[in-house]
């Protein structure tokens, strides 16, 4: 299996040696061949060349790999981001990655912020559009820097959109054993847009009978997701509102630094990421938590039909997590590389 590592800027160098380094072991333990090639994408790449991502290079991800794994983007050299957008937000266009698949699972009850909570209530999905809603950036502005200002930024939805997203949500909790699927829109005030979503919502459930469609607004669920978590299996949401509860999600399971992602296009060569950014003060210093990286790698594997080991990265992370050997943010007094080391040499002693 060949996979493109993209460690990207700041912290997303020093979290991706650490997923790297669980992935050579992994393959190591179960005997499994996996390639990596590192590319040099990110700011420094772009400041140098000029280039954020050469002509055809999305395709050429999509045509020579199998995955594709990125650390994080985002320089203050690089103050429009122009660079990260070019790179992160043009795969999630170019390959079509269409599901933004993120897990929110709290590993032991001493990293949620939420009184008595424990692993037991907070373990969901959310999958949030990844391709449409406002991220397509059409719109426009008029007398723009004068007072007349007026700044359009549209959102679209559309049937093949809204459609493929929801039955990917039903599709995981029909393979994962779940039973409730939670769609979350505004549609009592954005009646046009999202009425589109209540009449596809209900479509695709009608084909789920064994699955219970619920909805809430997504102010509700933003509530919901603090004041009882434990109700929640599978979230479906758009794209804005998805990545807004997904910062959310993570904190209920102990802060950015935790939390993974993966932008699929289910079949197809798909890319996986932590959800946090790259910390620019903190690159290079061995503190930032590489355990929403590493956890991201296990996604990816999983992904990639390496079931037993994204299993067994999993658990090596949680024993990571329970036992304290991870960096201040999840009780503990581990660097960043110390925590991979841990957490790989769990990997062996387990097998
Ligand atoms: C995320 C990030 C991105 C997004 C930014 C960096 C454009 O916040 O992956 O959640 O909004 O999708
Ligand atoms: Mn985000």
């Amino acid at each position: 299996m060949r996979i493109a590592i993209i460690p990207g800027d700041g912290i997303g160098k020093d979290v991706t040696a650490e997923a790297v380094k669980v992935i050579e072991a992994v393959g190591d333990v179960y005997g499994q061949r996996f390639e990596l090639e590192h590319l040099p994408y990110g700011a420094d790449h772009f400041l140098e060349t000029g280039i954020s991502m050469p002509p055809g290079g999305h395709a050429l991800l999509a045509k020579e790999f199998d995955a594709i794994f990125v650390g994080a983007l985002g320089d203050p050299r690089v103050p429009d981001m122009r660079h990260a957008r070019d790179i992160l937000l043009g795969m999630r266009f170019e390959l079509d990655l269409y599901v933004n698949h993120r897990p929110v699972r709290l590993l032991d009850a001493k990293l949620c912020p939420l009184k008595d909570r424990g692993p037991a209530d907070i373990d969901f999905v959310v999958f949030r559009e990844n391709t449409e809603g406002l991220y397509v950036n059409i719109g426009g502005r008029f007398k723009a820097g004068t007072p007349d200002e007026i700044a359009i930024q549209e959102e679209i939805n559309t049937y093949k959109g809204v459609e493929r997203i929801i039955r990917h949500a039903f599709e995981y909790a029909a393979a994962h054993g779940l039973t409730r699927v939670c769609m979350a829109d505004k549609s009592n005030a954005l009646t046009q847009g999202h009425a589109l979503w209540q009449r596809v919502f209900g479509e695709v459930a009608a084909s789920y009978p064994g699955i219970e469609p619920t909805h809430l607004y997504i102010d509700a669920l933003a509530m919901q997701m603090v004041k009882n978590p434990a109700q929640f299996q599978v979230i479906v949401t758009n794209n804005m509102f998805g990545d807004i509860v997904t910062d959310l999600g993570a904190q209920l399971q102990g802060g950015l630094g935790m939390a993974a992602s993966g932008n699929l296009h289910p079949g197809k060569t798909s890319m996986f990421e932590p959800v946090h950014g790259s910390a620019p003060k903190y690159a290079g210093k061995n503190v930032a938590n590489p355990i929403g990286a590493i956890l991201s790698a296990a996604l990816m594997l999983e992904y990639l039909g390496c079931t037993r080991e994204a299993a067994a990265v999993e658990a090596a992370v949680t024993e990571a997590v329970q036992t304290g050997n991870g960096p201040a943010e999840i009780g503990g007094a581990l660097g960043t590389r110390e925590t991979g080391d841990f957490i790989v040499r769990t990997l062996r002693t387990r097998m």
